[in-house]
């Protein structure tokens, strides 16, 4: 792809030039009275399942009987629509796209404009353009939780996505060894600096258990737990190394869909956590001071 044949958004909506500024964000989420609640599930290095736990999660929170949509942010390696299982691009109804559904949750995906083949090679201020669409031209409503799968590391579509999505609260990925421990560190100083809160550490390939029942701690112990007291904020959940997980990854059934399955309690677990004992409570309005 050329800079010429840059110029298209999802969708075929035309892309602000490159040279000319990013406009004034129309982005409905975080304006005042919206009240669905935005995560986002960062790390700070690759591979370490940002993805699986953001479908999964989705799929958890949907089962609670909330209204779920997904952004898949990571525009260079997008995988949600696989691991949900969706192939159906969104269609087009007045200019707005309404997005596929699986599993109860709505996704939105460079997955669908993109052909998997080809690495998309848009430069920031195309990224910035796209995901703002992925946010303002989309037919969302008001969901009550809006997942966003950020791409590895802490560049320009974090950055951008953080001046989007103001009210964002952000949950860190993590491994258990306390060097991926320190790298996830980034993303959480990252979010300082956008001001973004971080709600909580997902520890992820925390042991896998044998068929003698014994838990083999493939990449160490405790640093999820670590990351999580350092930052003061909860260890949210830990989700085991599952072979299942992988296989419903790659095949568009995620392990989170079987509720009485070890997978399925991981992740329910961690959405009643994330969905009552997180929940932010009511912005303080001075303007509105209980009189006693
Ligand atoms: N708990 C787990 N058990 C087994 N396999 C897992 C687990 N978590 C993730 N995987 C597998 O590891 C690989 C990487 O996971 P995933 O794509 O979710 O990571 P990611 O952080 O989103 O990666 P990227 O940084 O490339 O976006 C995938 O093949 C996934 O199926
Ligand atoms: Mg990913």
């Amino acid at each position: 792809m050329n800079d010429q044949q840059d110029k298209s958004g999802p969708a075929g909506i035309s892309v602000q030039a490159e040279s000319q500024a990013p406009p004034a964000s129309g982005v409905p989420f975080g304006r005042p009275g919206n009240n669905t609640r935005v995560l986002l599930i960062a790390s700070g290095k690759g591979g370490v399942g940002k993805s699986s736990i953001t479908a999964n999660l989705a799929v958890a929170l949907a089962h609670r009987g909330k209204d779920v949509a997904v952004v898949d942010a990571d525009v260079w390696g997008f995988s949600i629509p696989r691991m949900l299982g969706i192939s159906e691009p969104p269609t087009v109804i007045d200019d707005m796209l309404i997005p596929p559904e699986a599993h109860g949750v709505r996704c939105i995906s460079m997955g669908f404009f993109a052909d998997e083949d080809q690495p998309v090679v848009w430069r920031g201020p195309m990224l910035h353009k796209a995901l703002e669409q992925f946010l303002t031209d989309v037919s969302w409503g008001e969901p009550d939780y809006l997942l966003v799968d950020l791409p590895p590391g802490t560049g320009d579509i974090s950055i951008s996505l953080a001046g989007f999505l103001p009210t964002a609260e952000m949950l860190v990925v993590t491994t258990p060894q306390a060097v991926a421990q320190k790298v996830a560190q980034r993303a959480a100083y990252m979010a300082a600096k956008m001001n973004i809160t971080v709600t909580g550490v997902i520890e992820n390939m925390s042991w896998f258990m044998g068929d003698d029942g014994t838990r083999y701690e493939l990449f160490g112990a405790g640093g999820g737990q670590a990351l999580a007291t350092q930052l003061e904020v909860p260890l949210v959940g830990q989700v085991p190394l599952l072979p299942v997980l992988r296989v419903g990854a790659d095949t568009g059934n995620p392990v989170a869909v079987d509720q009485a399955s070890e997978a399925g309690v991981v992740f329910a677990t961690m959405a009643r956590v994330v969905d009552e004992d997180l929940r932010p409570t009511k912005r303080s309005h001075p303007e509105l001071n209980l009189v006693d």
